[in-house]
């Protein structure tokens, strides 16, 4: 009797303990399936094991916010640019290199004094178009140092709360990952002028960002260096071009980097050997990189064009020829390079909108009154004559 009620109470406690387990089980698997951060925290578990085997090293601890973070780290091996298919910029990519590559590459250099120490910050700025992305891929590629590539729209698109501890995290990801790169492109949008207008939590994001970049700025062992590119660099915060003491100035090209430019741009392309790069350089004077790169995209469409106007005549012919001077130089005679068209755009649209807004309704309004008076006026005068001619014949009879 004893014994029955004894295995009675140990199977409910068996079952009471099942099933305890199994809602356990069904509220863990139901608040993963919950969370919203469930996909991120997979891509970035996945990025991470794929930095972790490129770097060679174990998987780093890392915190959920870090491992949003992770997301925009950039494998070099992905990348697809480096120095040599940059044309012209010869002393800046020299300089870079020296500045920004050697002190990732080879720290031991730059253990001896002060003065050697490794640069924390480094600002590309000029007009756009010129390749300021373009050189800091290649930096990426050539260093070899992890590159995160920091987006505001990744840090805000968090709880508001919640971009601080993005922001710090970007940098506790860079020291773990060491070297590390941290690029901000467009770095105006980011690190702009400080405004009463700011929302708060992006202000606080701003003071986080040089708060703890000073704290790396003052750390001998931290090979963390922050790349920044804009195109307005007058729109930056006076404290965050303190922080950045070296600027380069990648401006417009001049005839002989535009030929550079040409040459890498059509570098592996089907094109005849005859071409003179000096000569197209000289036709496309103040070109930035951007325009010559749609100047060739553009003149490769004629060899395509002709192969279908040969095939609506019924000669169809296998391959597309080679790209001709020709081609670029029909190019360089129609179109307008995109910056000059927009230009003269907003210049017409310009003056269009300070006629439509500018002119204050008093001013109108004292305008229309005036003409109306001299249309008064006008009339006024008409029947007077009219009336005095009318009058006249009269006046003469008597
Ligand atoms: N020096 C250059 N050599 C070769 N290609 C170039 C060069 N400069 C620009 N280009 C071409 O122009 C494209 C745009 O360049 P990039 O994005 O680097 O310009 P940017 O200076 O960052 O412009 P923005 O200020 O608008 O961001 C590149 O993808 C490349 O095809
Ligand atoms: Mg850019």
């Amino acid at each position: 009797m004893g014994g029955s009620s004894e295995t009675k109470i140990l199977q409910e406690l068996i079952l009471y303990a099942a099933s305890a387990a199994f809602s356990c089980l069904v509220l863990f698997a139901g608040l993963r399936h919950l969370d919203p951060n469930r996909e991120a925290s997979k891509k970035a578990l996945e990025h991470k094991k794929e930095i972790s085997k490129r770097l060679g090293r174990p998987l780093v601890q890392t915190n959920p916010y870090e491992d949003v973070i992770a997301c925009d780290v950039i494998n070099p091996d992905h990348i697809d640019v480096e120095f040599g298919s940059i044309g012209g910029l010869e002393t800046i990519k020299q300089a870079l290199y020296e500045l920004v590559i050697l002190p990732l590459k080879r720290p031991e250099l730059f253990a001896y004094g002060k003065l050697l120490g490794p640069q924390k910050g480094v600002l590309l700025y000029g007009p756009p178009g010129t390749g300021k992305t373009m050189l800091a891929k290649a930096i990426a590629k050539e260093s070899g140092a992890v590159f995160i590539n920091v987006r505001v729209s990744n840090l805000m698109s968090k709880w508001f709360g919640d971009a601080q501890k993005l922001v710090s995290a970007v940098f506790s990801l860079a020291y773990k990952l060491q070297p590390a790169i941290i690029f901000i492109d467009e770095v105006e949008s980011f690190l702009g002028q400080r405004r009463s207008t700011d929302h708060e939590a992006m202000a606080n994001m701003k003071t986080e960002f040089m708060a703890l970049w000073d704290g790396f700025s003052t750390d001998p062992h931290a090979r963390v260096m922050v790349l920044a590119a804009t195109n307005r660099p007058s729109e930056l915060d006076e404290a965050i071009l303190r922080r950045l003491p070296q600027a380069f100035e990648i401006g417009i090209p001049d005839r002989r980097e535009r030929a550079e430019i040409l040459k890498v741009t059509l570098k592996g392309e089907r094109v005849e050997p005859d071409i003179d790069f000096d000569h197209i350089a000289r036709l496309c004077e103040g070109y930035t990189g951007s325009d010559i790169f749609e100047l060739c995209k553009k003149a490769a469409y004629f060899p395509i064009r002709e192969i279908l106007d040969a095939e609506r005549k019924g000669k169809p012919c296998l391959d597309p020829r080679p790209l001709s001077q020709l081609d670029l130089e029909k190019v360089l005679a129609t179109s307008k390079k995109t910056q000059v068209a927009a230009g003269e755009y907003s210049l017409s649209s310009q003056s269009s909108a300070w006629r439509g807004s500018r002119e204050p309704d008093e001013v109108q309004a004292a305008i229309s009154g005036i003409s109306k008076l001299l249309v008064s006026q006008i009339i006024n005068l008409q029947s007077e004559s009219q009336d005095s001619w009318q009058r006249d014949p009269e006046e003469d009879s008597r």
